[in-house]
């Protein structure tokens, strides 16, 4: 263990004691903020661009996977002129922030030579920075905006919120430009491998709230993770086939991306007793996590089912909780999928139908290094109390769609070795 991420921000506060203190963090007022408006461009847009109906959509490979990485990654061009920073896309956050020479209190080695705030500072009366902090808060002296975001594994970041240019490369070679509202952070105790997250969750700091504010794109945003690694991450709505996706309602009321109503866990098409399960989907989490009671009647089903088959506890491998040793030494989970049955998480829907989230072996399995096969839901009792929580691995080869304009979570099978094609542009 010790790769995965959970991602749920915990807690967001401000820390008004602490001030920054070096000359290279306090860059001017005014300027940009004062413009207002962000202008949209399409740099060297082909007609395709036109013709195709992207408009506003923004598509950003990813790179990563879930073992042995255990995290995703989307390159963003920030600032003039555009420097790329890897930040790890999380569903579960909203402020996007960036590892920042303000200078560092703690920061971690980043791919990247650390950002540099020349961007504006953003006021503490500013609705961006309240937006991030629930209840009451004190502006400083210097009436500077500042941010601690503390996420479920542990790690945070705390720094203060500046203004700056961020470039999306669009679908097709054209690109997306905007004034968004990011964290500097000077201060990440803790591991990590990127230059910073990238906030996708509901709030209105969220960076798809932020670009569908100014009108740029609509405040819907989708991934499609591939079992073999990479993926695509997207902002806008016109780069599914609407009709195929399974759309459930979102909570207005929770902070997160929570679903409306409460989930069966149905193992090879049974059920297994669990039935009133609140689930929340978070990009920000390698791995599921199931309350207590789901997580045994998972697990139990999975042991009774490899009972009789040629697997054996793997008590010297510690991957993760549970993994099991085959006939040989295994590589690649196409290997065994075949050796276990698809679990789901079914929707009553009202009338006769069920809408179901299906979860086939390779979504909830992996191999580890040591080529035993390990259970990739985890008991999420200690960390999620009250929730399941929907991370990478099970939402892996399936496209999955947070509409924020309408409120629903919608999801379908999809290929996500390769970006989309035209056919999503049909209709
Ligand atoms: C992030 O992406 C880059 C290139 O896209 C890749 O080289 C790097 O290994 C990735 N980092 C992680 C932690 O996945
Ligand atoms: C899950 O974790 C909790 C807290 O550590 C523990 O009390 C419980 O027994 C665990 N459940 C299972 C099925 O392992």
């Amino acid at each position: 263990m010790g790769k995965e991420k959970v991602g749920l921000v915990a807690l967001v506060l401000i820390v008004s004691s602490w001030a920054v203190s070096s000359a290279s963090s306090s860059p001017s007022f005014g300027g940009d903020l004062s413009r207002g408006k962000a202008s949209l461009t399409f740099g060297s847009a082909s007609s395709s661009l036109v013709l195709n109906r992207v408009g506003s959509s923004v598509v950003l490979p990813l790179d990563g996977n879930v073992y042995p990485t255990g995290s995703y990654n989307t390159t963003i061009h920030i600032g003039q002129p555009p420097k790329p920073y890897f930040l790890d896309p999380d569903t579960g956050s909203d402020l996007t922030w960036l590892q920042c020479d303000a200078p560092c209190v703690q920061c971690t080695r980043t791919p990247h030579p650390l950002y540099p705030p020349k961007g504006d500072l953003v006021n503490c009366n500013n609705p961006m920075c309240a937006s991030l902090h629930s209840g009451d808060y004190k502006c400083d002296r210097l009436e500077r905006c500042e941010y601690k975001v503390q996420y479920a594994d542990g790690s945070s970041s705390r720094g203060v919120l500046v203004k700056d240019v961020v470039n999306f490369e669009s679908y097709r070679g054209g690109f997306l430009r905007s004034h968004v509202t990011l964290g500097c952070g000077y201060d990440q105790p803790g591991p990590s491998n990127v230059d910073g997250v990238l906030g996708l969750g509901k709030g209105g700091s969220s960076i798809v709230s932020q670009l569908s504010s100014q009108g740029l794109v609509a405040n819907v945003l989708g991934h499609c993770l591939s079992t073999r690694g990479g993926g695509f991450l997207f902002f806008g709505d016109d780069l599914y086939d609407f009709p195929r996706i399974t759309w459930r309602p979102l909570s207005y009321k929770s902070k997160h991306y929570s679903l409306v109503g409460t989930a069966e866990l149905l193992f090879a098409g049974k059920p297994t007793g669990q039935k009133d399960l609140f689930l929340l989907f978070d990009s920000g989490s390698t791995y599921t996590y199931f309350s207590s009671e789901a997580y045994e009647a998972l697990s139990s089903r999975v042991k009774e089912e490899l009972r009789r088959k040629d697997f054996t506890k793997a008590v010297d491998d510690d991957t993760l909780p549970l993994c099991w040793k085959g006939w040989k030494s295994f590589k690649d989970i196409r290997e065994v999928t075949k050796y276990f049955k698809p679990f789901a998480l079914s929707f009553n829907s009202g009338g006769r139908t069920k809408t179901q989230f299906e979860v086939p072996p390779e979504s909830y399995l992996i191999i580890s290094d040591k080529g035993n096969v390990c259970m990739g839901v985890l008991n999420g009792t200690e960390i999620y109390p009250n929730a399941n929580v929907i991370g990478d691995i099970s939402m892996q080869d399936k496209m999955v769609i947070y509409d924020n304009a309408n409120h629903f979570l919608g999801w379908a099978s999809e290929d996500c070795s390769q970006l989309p094609k035209s056919r999503a542009f049909a209709a």
